[in-house]
Order: C-alpha cells, then sequence, then structure tokens
C-alpha cells in the first residue's frame, strides 16, 4: 500500500482574483456553447492565457517572480541575461543588426543582457520587444525606465514580426507558453481530447480524430500503446514565421523539453501538461482558469523540424548547463567578489541553472541561422543535434 499523497495548501486568492477567474471561466463556457458544446484543448488553452483582458497573461496579475507563480531563469540571476549576451554579441557585431526579442516577461532579461552588450562596446541599434500582454509592456518598460534610463531610447515594441531582420531573434519559455492540443491513441485510434461543460463545470471529452493536420502529426507520432499527450502545431508555425522574417542572423529558443524519443516515451504515457500556480504545480488545467499560467513542454524535434523545413541551418542543440557553461558563465561569476551576498545570492542561482537536478538539464537551448559564418558560443561542447 502507498501512502495518500496529501493534497497541497494552496493560497486562496483575494476576491478580485476571483471575481477576474468567474469571468474566464464565463467566456471560456459561453464559447463553447457558441462552438456546439466543444472546443479543442489549444482553443481552452489559448482563451485561458490570452482573451484579450481576461486571459492569464493580458491580466495584471504579478505572474513571473517571487510574487508570481513561477520562476524564469532571468528572475534568477542576471548572469543568465548576461551570458546570453556573450551569444549575442557575435552575432551583434557579425550582422550590425538588432535584437528581438519575444515574450519579454518582465524585460528583465532585456535589461541585463543590454547591460552586458553596453560594458562589451557591442550595443545594438535597437532591441526590439515583441509581447502580446499590454500589462507585461508596460511592466517592461518601467523597469528599464527605472534601472537603464540612458537605454531606453533603443528599446521599441512591436505589434507584430519585422521584414527583413538582421541580428539575433531570441524566445526564452516562450515555446512553452504557446497552446498545445491533446491527443490520446488507443486501440490505433486517435482521439483529439477538449473541453466540454457539464452541470456548470468544465469536463474533458474525446472526439475521433480522422483528418486534418493534427491527425497527420499524430498519425506520425503514434506510441502504440494507450497513450494522452499533447501536439503542439503553433510552434511549428511560428518557427516559420521567424524564419520568414529574419534576413540574416540567429534564431535562439530556450525552455524545457525534450527531444522527441523522449518526449514520447512509453512512461510519460499522461503527457507534459502542467498547471503554475503560486509556485506549486498542479495538473489540472480546469483549475482557476485566468489565474494559472499553463504549459507544455517542448518537443525539440519538432522545433528543429521547422527550423530546417524553413530553410534555417540548425546552429546547434544542448542542455542550459551545456550552453551556460560554454558561453561563459562560469568566467563572469569569476569576475564578482566571492563572499559577498551579491556573490552567494549568485552562486545560488546559479547552482540551480546547472545542476541536471533542477535546470541544467531539462532545459534546452536550441539556434538556427541564416547567412551567419561566426560560431555561436554556448554550442562548443556536448552538442547534441544527433538526437533531435
Ligand atoms: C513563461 S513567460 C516567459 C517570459 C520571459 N521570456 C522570461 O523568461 O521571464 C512566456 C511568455 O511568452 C509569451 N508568448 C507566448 N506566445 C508568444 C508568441 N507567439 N509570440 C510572442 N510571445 C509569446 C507570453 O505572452 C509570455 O509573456
Amino acid at each position: 500500500m502507498t501512502a495518500p499523497v496529501p493534497t497541497p495548501r494552496l493560497p486562496t486568492p483575494d476576491s478580485d482574483a476571483l471575481l477576474h477567474c468567474g469571468k474566464v471561466r464565463a467566456h471560456l463556457q459561453a464559447e463553447i456553447g457558441r462552438a456546439g458544446g466543444w472546443i479543442s484543448f489549444a482553443r481552452y488553452m489559448e482563451l485561458a492565457l490570452y482573451a484579450p483582458g481576461l486571459g492569464y497573461d493580458a491580466g495584471g496579475a504579478a505572474k513571473v517572480g517571487a510574487a508570481g507563480d513561477f520562476i524564469t531563469a532571468p528572475e534568477m540571476t542576471p548572469l543568465f541575461g548576461r551570458t546570453l549576451a556573450i551569444s549575442a554579441e557575435p552575432v551583434v557585431r557579425e550582422t550590425g543588426g538588432e535584437i528581438l526579442e519575444l515574450g519579454a516577461g518582465s524585460g528583465r532579461l532585456a535589461l541585463d543582457l543590454l547591460g552586458e552588450l553596453e560594458r562589451r562596446a557591442c550595443l545594438p541599434t535597437q532591441y526590439r520587444i515583441l509581447e502580446l500582454s499590454p500589462d507585461l509592456r508596460d511592466r517592461q518598460r518601467a523597469l528599464l525606465a527605472a534601472a537603464a534610463p540612458h537605454l531606453l531610447d533603443r528599446v521599441v515594441w512591436l505589434d507584430a514580426l519585422p521584414d527583413n531582420f538582421r541580428g539575433l531573434i531570441l524566445a526564452n519559455e516562450v515555446l512553452d507558453a504557446m497552446p498545445v492540443h491533446l491527443v490520446r491513441w488507443l486501440n490505433g485510434a486517435c482521439f483529439e481530447r477538449g473541453v466540454a461543460v457539464e452541470s456548470g463545470e468544465f469536463v474533458w471529452q474525446d472526439r475521433p480524430l480522422t483528418e486534418g493536420p493534427l491527425w497527420q502529426a499524430a498519425k506520425a507520432l503514434d506510441p502504440g500503446v494507450d497513450y494522452l499527450s499533447e501536439i503542439n502545431l503553433a510552434a511549428p508555425a511560428w518557427i516559420n514565421s521567424l524564419s520568414q522574417s529574419l534576413a540574416q542572423g540567429v534564431v535562439l529558443c530556450l525552455d524545457y523539453g525534450f527531444p522527441r524519443s523522449e518526449y514520447f516515451h512509453p512512461q510519460r504515457d499522461s503527457g507534459t501538461l502542467r498547471v503554475h500556480y503560486r509556485h506549486h504545480s498542479l495538473d489540472d488545467p480546469f483549475f482557476l482558469p485566468g489565474l494559472c499560467d499553463l504549459t507544455a513542454h517542448v518537443d525539440f524535434s519538432a522545433v528543429a523540424d521547422a527550423g530546417v523545413e524553413s530553410g534555417l541551418r540548425l546552429l546547434g542543440y544542448t542542455s542550459q548547463a551545456n550552453y551556460l557553461l560554454n558561453a561563459g558563465l562560469l568566467d563572469l561569476m569569476a569576475e564578482m567578489s566571492p563572499m559577498t551576498s551579491d556573490y552567494l545570492r549568485a552562486a545560488a542561482a546559479v547552482q540551480k541553472l546547472l545542476q541536471p537536478s533542477e535546470m541544467g538539464e531539462l532545459f534546452k537551448s536550441i539556434a538556427f541561422g541564416r547567412g551567419f559564418a561566426a560560431g555561436l558560443p554556448g554550442f562548443g561542447r556536448g552538442d547534441r543535434s544527433g538526437a533531435l
């Protein structure tokens, strides 16, 4: 007999948050009603995260950081952004170009990257940010205005991908935030798992999947056993749009995930969908919609295939630990004065970023290039492109 798993004591949302959640639920249920009683999980996730003025990402909650629901690498230590600046330097120098950050969170990565590039006398002419959330745009502008006002006039917020971009396109933890479809494989057939409403509550409902792009992707992946997982159709389309935007330079994405053989491993038979609420990781995506982050791990083989099919060259794929060590994270740390509180804080964060049991192995870095000849610091040792 196994001991019962204790239910975590979750912080109670305040009355404003509950009111907001009620509006999101009503919006989702109305959409399900309009659609005839069923929507795909991808549509549910898209609305729960991004419905204008309502979704998790559109709302005003803290989200990233200690007061929010989850923490990302740039929030843990400035050394993360500064190490990425070492990767950015040859790209900015060779292309004479710019940096475009997608989904820039609190603006912390932009701040640390620009600060390090300034130190290296390699500031890009512009640092562009494509941010879907108006609330996060305001937060990014406020952080940069407070911490580096002299750099603010280089930062430009975009509403769409630019044409003929030259430079570095950067996305940290963006792929995992894209809406995913859920697919169930059972006895040689495929089903799409979607969302319906029963007695006012969201419930799962599976529908046979027999045609279309999702069915084609699902057929190609058939694990041959009873299996549930996610398929991210948005990611290949997104990579393709980045490729169309990039005239010369590099696309660099960091995120958590696996190559296909590990993603669709027989033991991972209920997928990777997670819900983040106040630093608790839960598995019920119907919990407090609009107040929780929803994510799925990244199938890096699908990302690599999409990049190469769209005409980009795969420059490297490796673990976050390898990537940061190759790029020179420890050299930056060695410049710090030891035994200060800053150093001790940095050491604790770096340990988290690098340790295999924390973020070092689960997180990966993948880069694509076009017309870029210089090597990219980060992929020197331990390249795993062969595993994709
Ligand atoms: C987990 S947060 C990461 C934020 C930040 N990059 C960081 O590392 O702290 C994911 C971000 O990706 C953004 N995002 C999702 N899909 C996107 C897309 N197609 N284009 C640009 N940003 C996107 C979301 O709005 C959200 O701000």
